[in-house]
């Protein structure tokens, strides 16, 4: 059955965008928020008459509330939320910016909190919705130059696993998406960090469009079940291989000591 009204955070670029594209598509009043005006400019742009776009930093957790309450006031209750903001930074641990590491928490991880609870008590108000985080292949397993971003990965399947069935009584279905690396601005920038080593590992691992991340995830809202949305067949095999076969996933990506400076 198609939302009647989404929010979007994160939605004005890259998967979140591609996510709100699609919804629009399908008769969803979408409404985008992040940080910058330009980029809203630009996705409502895209998104067309009936859509709209607010400024939020998802890091400010009053802000977040003050802006959830205020849209359902003026355009009403959505019954999809979807967060996606977010951003990763590799580097090995010690060297990463002191700035980066309290940035992924406060985004990726604090970013999701705060958006579940700044809308929960209007769904659980109206009878129930949907709950979408955004996680990562890099939350179901650690990957070597991504140990901060990992571990708020991983921290959003545990919040958004809990919150699952915390929020199952008030009618809230929560689900996570998990994508693999995806053609964004914000891979393009994550991809100005990686350490040699990373981008050696990566390879063959396939990449995949915001508008593929974007259609797994609307095929997983249509369908009553599930919680992981994993976009990608090589991407459910890996992730199968992670939760089955750790030992085989470990061997396969322990960073190479040979080339260690
Ligand atoms: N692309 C990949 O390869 C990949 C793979 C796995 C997981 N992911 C995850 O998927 C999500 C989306 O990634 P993406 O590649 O689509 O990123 P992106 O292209 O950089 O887009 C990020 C979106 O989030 C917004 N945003 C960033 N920080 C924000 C903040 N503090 N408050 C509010 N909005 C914020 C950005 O707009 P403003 O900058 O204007 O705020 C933009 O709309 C992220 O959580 C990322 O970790 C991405």
């Amino acid at each position: 059955m198609a939302h009647r009204r989404a929010f979007v955070f994160g939605g004005s670029e890259g998967i979140g965008l591609a996510v709100a594209e699609r919804l629009a598509a399908g008769g969803t009043e979408v409404v985008v928020l992040s940080r910058s005006q330009d980029r809203l400019d630009a996705a409502l742009a895209r998104l067309g008459a009936g859509a709209h776009a607010r400024r939020v930093d998802v890091t400010d957790a009053d802000a977040v509330g003050q802006v959830v309450d205020a849209l359902v006031g003026e355009v009403g209750v959505p019954d999809l939320v979807v967060t996606t903001a977010g951003y990763a930074r590799p580097g090995w641990l010690d060297e990463l910016p002191a700035a980066d590491v309290t940035g992924m928490v406060a985004t990726n991880l604090l970013g999701t909190i705060h958006v579940a609870r700044a809308v929960l008590p209007h769904l659980r108000a109206a009878g129930g919705g949907t709950i979408v985080t955004t996680s990562s292949i890099a939350g179901l397993t650690g990957l070597f130059g991504y140990t901060v971003y990992s571990a708020t990965k991983a921290g959003v399947v545990g919040f958004s696993e809990a919150l699952r069935r915390e929020a199952r009584p008030y009618g809230v279905r929560v689900l996570v998406l998990c994508p693999p690396n995806t053609l964004t601005p914000g891979f393009e920038e994550e991809n100005r960090h990686k350490p040699a080593e990373v981008l050696a590992a990566e390879e063959s691992v396939r990449t995949l469009t915001p508008e593929q991340v974007a259609d797994a995830l609307v095929a997983a809202l249509r369908r009553r079940r599930g919680f992981l949305v994993v976009p990608g067949r090589d991407s459910r095999l890996a992730a199968l291989t992670i939760r089955h076969l750790p030992a085989v996933v470990d061997r396969a990506l322990r960073r190479p000591a040979d080339q260690i400076r």
